[in-house]
Protein backbone atom coordinates (compact mmCIF):
# COMPACT_ATOMS: atom_id res chain seq x y z
CA UNK A 1 0.00 0.00 0.00
CA UNK A 2 2.05 3.64 -1.00
CA UNK A 3 1.78 6.07 1.47
CA UNK A 4 -0.90 8.78 1.38
CA UNK A 5 0.40 11.92 0.89
CA UNK A 6 -1.28 15.09 2.51
CA UNK A 7 -2.58 16.13 -1.04
CA UNK A 8 -4.17 12.71 -1.78
CA UNK A 9 -6.87 13.17 0.87
CA UNK A 10 -9.60 12.25 -2.11
CA UNK A 11 -8.04 8.86 -2.78
CA UNK A 12 -7.39 8.26 1.28
CA UNK A 13 -11.10 9.34 1.55
CA UNK A 14 -11.97 6.10 -0.93
CA UNK A 15 -9.76 4.16 0.54
CA UNK A 16 -11.76 4.40 3.93
CA UNK A 17 -14.53 2.97 2.23
CA UNK A 18 -12.67 -0.28 2.01
CA UNK A 19 -11.71 -0.43 5.90
CA UNK A 20 -13.61 -2.59 7.95
CA UNK A 21 -14.38 0.63 10.67
CA UNK A 22 -18.34 1.58 11.25
CA UNK A 23 -19.49 4.72 12.76
CA UNK A 24 -17.59 5.54 16.19
CA UNK A 25 -15.21 2.26 16.13
CA UNK A 26 -12.01 2.75 14.95
CA UNK A 27 -9.07 0.05 14.81
CA UNK A 28 -5.90 1.41 13.87
CA UNK A 29 -2.22 1.02 14.25
CA UNK A 30 -0.17 4.00 16.35
CA UNK A 31 3.86 3.23 15.24
CA UNK A 32 6.02 5.62 16.54
CA UNK A 33 10.22 6.84 16.06
CA UNK A 34 11.51 4.19 13.82
CA UNK A 35 14.57 6.24 13.56
CA UNK A 36 16.77 4.57 11.51
CA UNK A 37 20.55 5.45 12.99
CA UNK A 38 19.56 6.07 16.53
CA UNK A 39 21.92 3.16 17.22
CA UNK A 40 22.28 0.71 14.44
CA UNK A 41 20.70 1.84 11.11
CA UNK A 42 20.20 -1.75 9.84
CA UNK A 43 19.04 -3.16 12.77
CA UNK A 44 16.93 -0.65 13.68
CA UNK A 45 15.42 -0.50 9.49
CA UNK A 46 15.44 -4.81 9.49
CA UNK A 47 12.97 -4.26 13.77
CA UNK A 48 10.31 -1.64 11.66
CA UNK A 49 10.12 -4.12 8.43
CA UNK A 50 9.63 -7.06 10.94
CA UNK A 51 6.92 -4.65 12.59
CA UNK A 52 5.06 -4.40 9.28
CA UNK A 53 4.98 -7.95 8.24
CA UNK A 54 3.31 -8.35 11.82
CA UNK A 55 0.73 -5.40 10.89
CA UNK A 56 0.03 -7.48 7.73
CA UNK A 57 -0.14 -10.88 9.35
CA UNK A 58 -2.69 -9.31 11.51
CA UNK A 59 -2.34 -12.14 13.69
CA UNK A 60 -5.17 -11.12 16.34
CA UNK A 61 -7.48 -10.59 13.61
CA UNK A 62 -7.53 -6.75 14.93
CA UNK A 63 -8.64 -5.17 11.45
CA UNK A 64 -6.89 -2.35 11.74
CA UNK A 65 -7.73 0.13 9.17
CA UNK A 66 -4.20 2.53 8.96
CA UNK A 67 -1.30 3.20 10.52
CA UNK A 68 -0.11 6.33 12.00
CA UNK A 69 3.30 7.25 12.09
CA UNK A 70 3.89 9.89 14.84
CA UNK A 71 7.50 11.03 13.93
CA UNK A 72 10.75 10.20 13.58
CA UNK A 73 10.81 7.88 10.95
CA UNK A 74 14.92 8.48 10.62
CA UNK A 75 17.35 9.74 12.78
CA UNK A 76 19.52 11.91 10.41
CA UNK A 77 16.98 13.08 7.13
CA UNK A 78 18.21 12.10 3.95
CA UNK A 79 16.31 11.63 0.81
CA UNK A 80 17.94 8.14 0.68
CA UNK A 81 17.05 7.51 4.12
CA UNK A 82 13.40 8.79 3.88
CA UNK A 83 13.18 6.45 0.62
CA UNK A 84 14.40 3.74 3.18
CA UNK A 85 11.40 4.46 5.14
CA UNK A 86 9.03 4.34 2.36
CA UNK A 87 9.89 1.30 0.62
CA UNK A 88 9.56 -0.21 4.16
CA UNK A 89 6.41 0.98 4.89
CA UNK A 90 5.00 0.67 1.34
CA UNK A 91 4.78 -3.18 2.24
CA UNK A 92 1.92 -2.68 4.23
CA UNK A 93 -1.69 -3.60 3.30
CA UNK A 94 -3.29 -1.03 4.68
CA UNK A 95 -3.18 2.90 3.98
CA UNK A 96 -0.51 4.99 6.35
CA UNK A 97 0.21 8.63 7.27
CA UNK A 98 3.44 10.05 8.63
CA UNK A 99 3.91 13.11 11.29
CA UNK A 100 6.66 14.79 11.07
CA UNK A 101 9.17 14.33 14.41
CA UNK A 102 12.42 16.76 15.56
CA UNK A 103 14.47 14.70 13.31
CA UNK A 104 12.55 14.35 10.73
CA UNK A 105 12.27 18.59 10.24
CA UNK A 106 13.48 21.54 11.94
CA UNK A 107 13.36 25.05 11.61
CA UNK A 108 16.27 24.79 8.57
CA UNK A 109 14.33 25.95 5.40
CA UNK A 110 16.36 23.01 3.42
CA UNK A 111 14.95 20.39 5.82
CA UNK A 112 11.53 21.46 5.48
CA UNK A 113 11.89 21.37 1.54
CA UNK A 114 13.50 17.58 1.79
CA UNK A 115 10.26 16.25 4.41
CA UNK A 116 7.72 18.09 2.12
CA UNK A 117 9.79 15.97 -1.62
CA UNK A 118 9.92 13.01 0.84
CA UNK A 119 6.75 12.87 2.42
CA UNK A 120 4.51 15.86 1.77
CA UNK A 121 2.56 18.45 3.97
CA UNK A 122 3.76 18.59 7.02
CA UNK A 123 0.30 19.44 8.66
CA UNK A 124 -2.91 17.94 7.11
CA UNK A 125 -6.31 15.81 8.22
CA UNK A 126 -7.51 12.85 6.87
CA UNK A 127 -10.95 11.11 7.57
CA UNK A 128 -11.57 7.41 8.44
CA UNK A 129 -15.27 7.03 8.23
CA UNK A 130 -16.57 9.77 11.09
CA UNK A 131 -13.31 10.41 12.51
CA UNK A 132 -10.81 13.06 11.76
CA UNK A 133 -7.46 12.87 12.26
CA UNK A 134 -5.35 16.15 13.09
CA UNK A 135 -1.70 15.74 11.87
CA UNK A 136 0.43 18.04 13.36
CA UNK A 137 3.77 19.43 13.35
CA UNK A 138 4.65 20.05 16.75
CA UNK A 139 8.13 21.50 15.84
CA UNK A 140 6.44 24.42 15.12
CA UNK A 141 5.05 25.07 19.37
CA UNK A 142 8.59 23.45 20.48
CA UNK A 143 10.90 25.65 18.52
CA UNK A 144 8.70 28.48 17.55
CA UNK A 145 9.62 29.76 13.91
CA UNK A 146 8.18 31.90 11.14
CA UNK A 147 5.91 29.87 10.29
CA UNK A 148 4.32 29.32 13.92
CA UNK A 149 1.57 31.63 13.98
CA UNK A 150 0.18 30.55 9.75
CA UNK A 151 0.19 26.86 11.64
CA UNK A 152 -1.86 27.91 14.93
CA UNK A 153 -4.33 29.71 12.34
CA UNK A 154 -4.75 26.36 10.50
CA UNK A 155 -5.05 24.17 13.63
CA UNK A 156 -7.65 26.26 15.28
CA UNK A 157 -9.94 26.20 11.90
CA UNK A 158 -9.10 22.43 11.55
CA UNK A 159 -10.44 21.83 14.61
CA UNK A 160 -13.76 23.81 14.32
CA UNK A 161 -14.17 22.47 10.65
CA UNK A 162 -13.99 18.59 12.02
CA UNK A 163 -16.64 19.80 14.95
CA UNK A 164 -18.65 21.07 12.19
CA UNK A 165 -18.68 18.29 10.00
CA UNK A 166 -19.72 16.30 13.53
CA UNK A 167 -16.52 14.47 13.32
CA UNK A 168 -14.47 12.63 16.16
CA UNK A 169 -11.65 14.30 16.61
CA UNK A 170 -8.39 12.45 16.72
CA UNK A 171 -4.65 14.46 16.82
CA UNK A 172 -1.01 12.99 15.91
CA UNK A 173 1.36 15.14 17.08
CA UNK A 174 5.13 13.96 18.19
CA UNK A 175 6.26 15.94 21.07
CA UNK A 176 4.44 14.53 24.19
CA UNK A 177 1.90 18.12 25.17
CA UNK A 178 2.65 17.00 28.82
CA UNK A 179 5.18 13.93 30.19
CA UNK A 180 3.46 13.16 33.65
CA UNK A 181 1.69 16.10 34.87
CA UNK A 182 -0.11 18.85 33.07
CA UNK A 183 0.87 21.31 35.31
CA UNK A 184 5.20 19.97 34.72
CA UNK A 185 7.43 23.07 34.20
CA UNK A 186 8.77 23.26 30.59
CA UNK A 187 11.74 20.30 29.60
CA UNK A 188 14.16 21.78 27.31
CA UNK A 189 14.07 18.73 25.04
CA UNK A 190 10.08 17.05 25.70
CA UNK A 191 7.39 18.99 26.63
CA UNK A 192 5.66 21.84 25.40
CA UNK A 193 5.90 25.10 27.38
CA UNK A 194 3.05 25.87 30.08
CA UNK A 195 1.17 28.67 28.48
CA UNK A 196 1.48 27.16 24.97
CA UNK A 197 0.23 24.01 26.60
CA UNK A 198 -2.68 25.27 28.27
CA UNK A 199 -3.68 26.98 24.94
CA UNK A 200 -3.36 23.90 23.47
CA UNK A 201 -5.46 22.08 25.95
CA UNK A 202 -8.06 24.16 25.87
CA UNK A 203 -8.66 24.31 22.54
CA UNK A 204 -8.37 20.23 22.45
CA UNK A 205 -11.14 20.64 25.21
CA UNK A 206 -13.25 23.59 23.67
CA UNK A 207 -13.19 21.26 20.33
CA UNK A 208 -13.98 17.96 21.96
CA UNK A 209 -10.62 16.07 20.85
CA UNK A 210 -11.31 12.45 22.51
CA UNK A 211 -7.31 11.24 21.68
CA UNK A 212 -4.18 12.67 21.50
CA UNK A 213 -1.48 9.55 20.16
CA UNK A 214 2.58 10.93 19.67
CA UNK A 215 6.18 9.53 20.27
CA UNK A 216 9.03 11.48 20.70
CA UNK A 217 9.29 10.52 24.40
CA UNK A 218 11.01 6.86 23.66
CA UNK A 219 8.59 5.88 27.06
CA UNK A 220 5.12 4.61 26.82
CA UNK A 221 3.28 7.44 28.37
CA UNK A 222 -0.96 7.09 28.93
CA UNK A 223 -1.85 10.64 30.37
CA UNK A 224 -5.64 12.09 30.88
CA UNK A 225 -6.68 15.29 31.08
CA UNK A 226 -10.03 16.44 30.88
CA UNK A 227 -11.66 12.99 29.56
CA UNK A 228 -9.29 13.39 26.82
CA UNK A 229 -6.50 10.78 26.65
CA UNK A 230 -3.03 11.43 25.48
CA UNK A 231 -0.77 8.09 24.22
CA UNK A 232 2.57 7.64 23.40
CA UNK A 233 3.71 4.50 22.48
CA UNK A 234 6.94 1.81 22.24
CA UNK A 235 8.78 2.04 19.19
CA UNK A 236 11.23 -0.50 17.17
CA UNK A 237 14.54 2.07 17.57
CA UNK A 238 14.95 2.65 21.70
CA UNK A 239 12.60 2.54 24.49
CA UNK A 240 14.25 4.50 27.45
CA UNK A 241 11.85 2.95 29.92
CA UNK A 242 13.11 -0.77 29.26
CA UNK A 243 10.17 -1.68 27.31
CA UNK A 244 10.28 -3.96 24.76
CA UNK A 245 10.40 -2.76 20.86
CA UNK A 246 6.51 -2.64 19.18
CA UNK A 247 4.09 -0.70 18.38
CA UNK A 248 0.01 0.04 20.01
CA UNK A 249 -3.30 -1.74 18.45
CA UNK A 250 -5.64 1.55 19.43
CA UNK A 251 -9.04 0.72 19.78
CA UNK A 252 -12.44 3.54 19.54
CA UNK A 253 -15.34 2.31 20.50
CA UNK A 254 -18.94 4.51 21.63
CA UNK A 255 -15.93 7.38 22.86
CA UNK A 256 -13.66 4.61 24.74
CA UNK A 257 -10.28 4.84 23.82
CA UNK A 258 -8.23 1.63 24.38
CA UNK A 259 -4.97 0.16 23.47
CA UNK A 260 -2.68 -3.16 23.23
CA UNK A 261 0.93 -3.13 23.00
CA UNK A 262 2.50 -5.42 20.23
CA UNK A 263 5.52 -6.73 20.59
CA UNK A 264 8.45 -7.20 17.49
CA UNK A 265 11.00 -9.25 16.94
CA UNK A 266 13.44 -7.97 19.27
FE1 LIG B 1 11.73 12.92 18.64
Amino acid sequence: MKFITATSAGLAAALALTGCSSPSQLTFVHMTDSQFGFYDYDLEYQRYKNAIALINSDNDKDEPVFMIMTGDMVNIPTAEHNADFIVASNELKIPYYVVPGNHDINAKAEAIELYHNSFGKDYYTFDQDDFRIIVINTNLWKYPQARTAEFDQWFEQALANAKEDGKNIIVAGHSPIFLKDVNEPEDPYYNIEPNKRMEILNLFKKYGVILYVGGHSHTRIDNEWEGIRFLHAENTSTNFDNRPYGFRMVYIKDGVVSDKFVPVNQ
